[in-house]
This record gives C-alpha cells, structure tokens and sequence, in this order.
C-alpha cells in the first residue's frame, strides 16, 4: 500500500498508508492527521484541505483541473506552485513514498 508522509506546519511527519483509489486527503482523515479540515468531504467546493506537495512530486500528482485552480485562490494560507487540494489526488502506486507539507492553517 502507498505510504505518504504529511508534514505539519510545525515539521511533525506522519507516514501513513493510503489505499489506492482513496484521495491524499482520505488518508489523512482517516488516520487522524491533524492539519486537513475538509469540509465539503472532497467536492473541491471548500479548500480546507490545502497541501504543498514536495517539489520532487509534483509531475507525479498530475494536472489541477480548472475547479481545483479556481478553489485555490480560496486557500486560507496562499497557494503556491505546488499547491494542491489534496482531495483531488487520487492515490496511486506511483505515489508511493509521496511528500505533502500542511499549511500554517485551513481556516
Ligand atoms: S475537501 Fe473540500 S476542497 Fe478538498
């Protein structure tokens, strides 16, 4: 099963292990990983479950669709670059070992 490290604003990392088909932020919901609210339940109409994935994993996440880069101007703590919803990252092989820092809040 894929293992991705969530690192907190304040450096903890938690390495958990994500199913395929789940998305990034079902993983950590559901392994109590502080950090990602989530309250639209992954319909990418909230934003709260913001990430920055690790610069080295960027091609391997995909493409933002245009809903997705339209709720990241919506972020609590401004986007960058790497800034993902962590809802709309479905989990794959391919995203074994996958990094994904938290923002200083989602709120
Ligand atoms: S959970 Fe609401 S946008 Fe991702």
């Amino acid at each position: 099963m894929p293992k991705i490290t969530y690192i907190s604003h304040a450096g903890e990392r938690a390495v958990v292990e994500v199913p395929v088909g789940w998305s990034v932020m079902e993983g950590a919901i559901q392994n109590d990983v502080a950090g990602i609210v989530a309250e639209c339940g992954g319909g990418c109409a909230c934003a709260t479950c913001h990430v920055f994935v690790d610069p080295l994993w960027t091609d391997k996440v995909g493409e933002r669709s245009a809903m997705e880069q339209d709720m990241l101007e919506c972020t609590a703590t401004d986007s960058t670059e790497v800034s993902r919803l962590s809802c709309q990252i479905k989990v794959t092989e391919d995203l074994d070992g996958l990094i994904v820092e938290l923002p200083e809040s989602q709120t």
